[in-house]
């Protein structure tokens, strides 16, 4: 299992030594970009993420939750991302959505589609031999320390059998009030990537992100 820690839940004061935490027993960083306008919270732009790039070698799988992906795109590739991640519901048609794929193909970036709480995965189905990852949200996009929401559980086991009977490579996350009550669960669904922001940051971070590995 890959764990994904959010770093929105970072303690900033403390930014060099728990950094280390994650530079020392994680794969992935989780970077959140919020624009105010596709959820109605604030998060980081380029400069915060190459503090980051700077200071790590980890994977930096930057999720967009914005209303221009395009633009966003550009902003964060340029500043180092390894994966870009954008929402399904903030394109308008399948033909930008898969524009938007290859143009982050093009930058050497991994590509990935995700999808709110309400949002079928009917909806991506098209998308699912082009990208190399889902994100599913399993609370609503927007803020830290929310409450998980169940039904995601139904949505991995539809993408990892789908997954399975076309033979393909996408990675499923999930992301949003992960813990380790649910973490298991969600592993037997077929996720391969825990995103974790409140449940690791609060306490102690080693332990809790071992507590998490602890699944394999
Ligand atoms: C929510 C963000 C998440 C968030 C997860 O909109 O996409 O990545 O930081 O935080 P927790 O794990 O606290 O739900
Ligand atoms: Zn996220």
């Amino acid at each position: 299992m890959i764990i994904a820690p959010s770093i929105l839940s970072l303690d900033y004061s403390e930014f060099k030594s728990q950094l280390n935490i994650l530079n020392e027993n994680c794969e992935y960083i989780h970077f959140d970009v919020m624009d105010g306008h596709f959820v109605p919270n604030l998060s980081f732009g380029p400069d915060i993420f190459k503090a980051f790039r700077k200071n790590s070698n980890l994977f930096m799988d930057v999720h967009l939750m914005v209303s221009d992906p395009f633009y966003f795109s550009d902003v964060f590739i340029k500043a180092g991302a390894d994966g870009i991640t954008f929402h399904d519901e903030a394109l308008p048609d399948l033909e930008s959505k898969l524009e938007l794929i290859n143009k982050i193909h093009d930058n050497y970036c991994k590509a990935g589609i995700s999808i709110k709480p309400k949002t079928d995965v009917l909806s991506i189905m098209p998308l699912l031999d082009e990208v190399d990852l889902v994100l599913v949200m399993s609370v609503e996009p927007g803020y830290g320390g929310q409450a998980f929401i169940e039904d995601t559980y139904e949505k991995i086991k539809q993408l990892n059998d789908y997954r399975l009977r076309k033979n393909l490579n996408y990675k499923i996350e999930v992301d949003g009030g992960v813990n380790d009550k649910n973490a298991y669960k969600l592993k037997e669904c077929g996720t391969d990537i825990l995103v974790a922001g409140s449940f690791v940051f609060k306490g102690d971070l080693k332990a809790n992100i071992d507590n998490l590995k602890a699944l394999d």
